[in-house]
C-alpha cells in the first residue's frame, strides 16, 4: 500500500468541517480589520529564504525541501543535438566550433536553479511587495492561508507539511508602518480571533529583540559571555556562538539550558527608541485590555525580526505549545534588495489551532436539510426537485431509485438529514410530496412550491 509520506497527512471529513469553520471565522475577522488576501507561490528561489530567514536558522540550515530545478535541456541532450547537426550539415570542424559556442550559451541559460518549498510565507510576501512595488499603495495589510514545508521530526502538532494562517502589515514608514499602534492592533486582532474561536486559555508572550543596531552590542556581549562556556555546549551552540550568537536561545538541548539562563538578555541592550516603542505597544495593549506576559528569552527562530517579537502559547497543546508566532521585521525588505519597508506580522499554526478548538466537527458541520428519496424510475424527477431545493440554499442529499424505501430511510438517517422527501409516481402526478421529519416522525403532504419554506421551518 502506498501511504502518505511521513510528516504529511490527509485531512478527511468530518474534520475538514472544522478547518473550514476556522478559515471562515478568520476571514471574517481579517475583513473587520481591513486585511486583504495575498496568494504567493508554494515554491520560491532558495536564495529568498537564505537571505530572508537567515542561513544560520534551523529552518534554512536543516529543514528546507530544496532541489536543483532541471534546466531547459540537459548537457547530454545538447550534445546529441550538436552531433545531429554536424551530420546533417557535414560542416568542417571550425564551423562546428561556432555552433558549440551557441549551444553552450543555451545550456547556460537553461541551467537549473535552486528552488525551495516555502518553509514560511513572510519572505514570499515581502518579495511580492518589492516585485510589484506595493509600497505605492501606502500601508499594505495582507493575509494568507496555505501549506508550508519544513523537514522537522514529526510528532503531535508538528508536521512536515503544515498549514499557516498569517498576516503582514507592511509599507513605507510615511504610511505609519513603524508605529507601535500597528503592533498593538495586530496583537489585539489575534486576541479577538482566538476569543471568536472560543480558545480562551492562551498566553501572549512578548519581547523586544531590538534593532540591528541594538544587537551589535548585544551580540558582542553574548560572544564574550559564551567564549568561556561554549565548549561545554552542544555542537550547534558552539557554531552559533561564533556565527550568530542570538540563535543560541533556540537551543532545546536540556544540558545547555542552565548555561543559557546565565547569558545576557537583549532587553538590557535596547536603545532609547526601541525601549520607547516597546513601552508604547504595552501601553496600548493594557488600554484595550489584552493581557500579556514579558519573556526576555523569546528571540524567535528567524533572523529577520526586529523590536516587537511575540508568541501565543496554549496549555492544551503539549510540547508543541506555540499556536502562533510573529513580530516586526523592519529591515527585511532592504535585506532582499527592496526599499525600506518596516513591517509586522504573524503566522498561526492552523493544525495546532484546530487541535485546540473546543468545537467538534459534528458541532460545526451543516448536515443535510433534506434527503430526497427517489422511488422506482424517479431519478430524473428527484434530481429536478433536488435542483430546485438547492437553489433555495438548502443542503440536499440525493438518493437513488434503485434503493427500496427502507434503504432510503437508512441512508437519510446515516447522512443526518432533518427530513426525508419521497418522490414517487403519485407524488409527481399530484405535484405534492410526502415530507417526513426524521426526528419527530411527523409526516405531511407538501405542494412543490411550498417545500423549501417548510423544510427551512418557515
Ligand atoms: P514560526 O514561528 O516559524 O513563524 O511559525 C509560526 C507558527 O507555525 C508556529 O507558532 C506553529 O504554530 C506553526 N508551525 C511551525 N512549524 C510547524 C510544524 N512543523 N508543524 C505544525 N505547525 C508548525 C513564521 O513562520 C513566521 N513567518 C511568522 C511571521 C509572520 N512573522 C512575521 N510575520
Amino acid at each position: 500500500m502506498i501511504k502518505a509520506v511521513r510528516g504529511t497527512r490527509d485531512l478527511l471529513p468530518p474534520e475538514t468541517a472544522l478547518w473550514n469553520f476556522v478559515e471562515a471565522a478568520v476571514r471574517d475577522v481579517f475583513r473587520a480589520y481591513n486585511f486583504q488576501e495575498i496568494r504567493t507561490p508554494i515554491f520560491e528561489s532558495t536564495e529568498l529564504f537564505a537571505r530572508g530567514v537567515g542561513e544560520e536558522t534551523d529552518i534554512v540550515s536543516k529543514e528546507m525541501y530544496t532541489w536543483e530545478d532541471r534546466g531547459a535541456f540537459s548537457r547530454d541532450e545538447a550534445e546529441k543535438r550538436l552531433d545531429e547537426l554536424q551530420e546533417k550539415l557535414g560542416l568542417p570542424d571550425h564551423e562546428i566550433r561556432d555552433h558549440i559556442k551557441l549551444v553552450k550559451v543555451l545550456i547556460g541559460e537553461g541551467k537549473g536553479q535552486s528552488l525551495t518549498l516555502r518553509p514560511e510565507n513572510t519572505a514570499g510576501v515581502v518579495r511580492a511587495y518589492i516585485q510589484h512595488d506595493l509600497g505605492k499603495n501606502g500601508l499594505n495589510k495582507l493575509y494568507y492561508i496555505g501549506p508550508q514545508f519544513r523537514r522537522e521530526r514529526p510528532q503531535k502538532g508538528r508536521y512536515r507539511q503544515f498549514y499557516q494562517i498569517g498576516a503582514e502589515v507592511i509599507g513605507p514608514a510615511s504610511a505609519g508602518s513603524e508605529s507601535p499602534a500597528r503592533d498593538a492592533e495586530v496583537l489585539e486582532m489575534l486576541a479577538t480571533l482566538l476569543d471568536r474561536l472560543r480558545i480562551t486559555d492562551w498566553n501572549l508572550e512578548l519581547n523586544s529583540v531590538g534593532t540591528s543596531a541594538d544587537r551589535v552590542a548585544f551580540n558582542e556581549a553574548l560572544r564574550k559571555a559564551l567564549e568561556p562556556v561554549k565548549d561545554r555546549m552542544c555542537a550547534d551552540c558552539q557554531r552559533r556562538a561564533v556565527t550568530n550568537p542570538l540563535r543560541v536561545f533556540d537551543c532545546k538541548v536540556p544540558e545547555d539550558q542552565p548555561i543559557i539562563e546565565t547569558l545576557p538578555r537583549i532587553t538590557q541592550f535596547l536603545g532609547e527608541d526601541s525601549r520607547k516603542h516597546f513601552e508604547a505597544v504595552q501601553e496600548i495593549l493594557t488600554k484595550v485590555g489584552v493581557r500579556f506576559s514579558l519573556n526576555d528569552r523569546l528571540v524567535r527562530g528567524l533572523d529577520y525580526y526586529t523590536r516587537t517579537a511575540f508568541e501565543f502559547t496554549h496549555g492544551a497543546l503539549g510540547a508543541q505549545n506555540a499556536i502562533l508566532g510573529g513580530g516586526r521585521y523592519d529591515g527585511l525588505s532592504e535585506a532582499l534588495g527592496g526599499p525600506a519597508a518596516p513591517g509586522i506580522g504573524f503566522a498561526i499554526g492552523e493544525d495546532r489551532l484546530v487541535m485546540s478548538l473546543k468545537e467538534t466537527a459534528e458541532g460545526v458541520l451543516r448536515k443535510p436539510d433534506v434527503y430526497v428519496a427517489a422511488m422506482a424510475g424517479m431519478n430524473g424527477e428527484a434530481a429536478r426537485l433536488a435542483r430546485e431545493l438547492r437553489r433555495h440554499d438548502l443542503v440536499v442529499e440525493l438518493g437513488d431509485d434503485s434503493f427500496r424505501l427502507k434503504k432510503s430511510f437508512e441512508a437519510a438517517t446515516k447522512a443526518g438529514a432533518k427530513y426525508i422527501l419521497i418522490v414517487g409516481e403519485n407524488e409527481v402526478k399530484a405535484d405534492a410530496f410526502a415530507l417526513k421529519n426524521l426526528s419527530s416522525g411527523e409526516q405531511v403532504q407538501v405542494a412543490r412550491g411550498e417545500l423549501a419554506g417548510k423544510i427551512r421551518g418557515q
